[in-house]
């Protein structure tokens, strides 16, 4: 399965689905990182895995509805069949969900419904919620609202912000790829 992973920073997701290519654990192949900051750590990420990247400043383009357009023709060309959100601080627009309709896929850190949008984690924490977690889930043009895939979530009280994200980190890294896996399987 041909895939595309849009990211905005860090890439430890990125690095997990690679990392699960290289050991037989996901049948895909990368065929772009795809990043809206060019300096995001992702993208040394990828030089250093050998997948090809591509990075853009959506500021330069008059509209969303632009970039995007410009963005689905190079994946098409590629042969993308999945758009693979990990840590992509951006919603996507109309252009992007009719061209790939149920074929993009985020992560979040949150036990979804509750806390979408921005630090996740420290939203939960605030709120005492009595768990933290993880959610995969399709894409929409909302905020974190589309149709759940899979979950998983820990109890949290009383624990700290340090270990909590840590502990979300391990999950991701784990539960993206799985997902992935049966998706692409389906
Ligand atoms: C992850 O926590 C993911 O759930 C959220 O953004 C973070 C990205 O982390 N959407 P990384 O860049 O993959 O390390």
């Amino acid at each position: 399965t041909k895939i595309a992973v849009f990211a905005s920073g860090n890439g430890s997701n990125f690095q997990a689905i690679v990392d699960a290519i290289a050991a037989n654990k996901l049948a895909a192949e990368i065929m772009l990182v795809v990043a809206d900051k060019p300096k995001a750590f992702v993208l040394e990420r990828a030089k250093k895995s050998g997948v090809a990247s591509f990075s853009f400043v959506p500021s330069e383009y008059e509209s969303k509805e632009l970039y995007e357009e410009m963005l689905k023709e190079k994946l098409q060309k590629l042969g993308v069949e999945w758009i693979v959100l990990a840590g992509y601080m951006r919603l996507i627009g109309p252009v992007l969900l009719r061209a790939y309709e149920n074929r993009i896929v985020n992560i979040h850190p949150s036990v979804l419904p509750a806390f979408p949008g921005k630090d996740a984690i420290g939203q939960t924490l605030a709120a005492g919620a009595e768990n933290a977690g993880v959610t995969v889930h399709y894409v929409d043009a909302g905020m974190d609202t589309g149709s759940i895939i899979a979950q998983q979530s820990f109890p949290v009280l009383g624990r700290g912000r340090e270990e909590v994200e840590h502990q979300i980190h391990q999950i991701e890294h784990e539960l993206y790829p799985a997902t992935l896996q049966q998706l692409f399987d389906r």
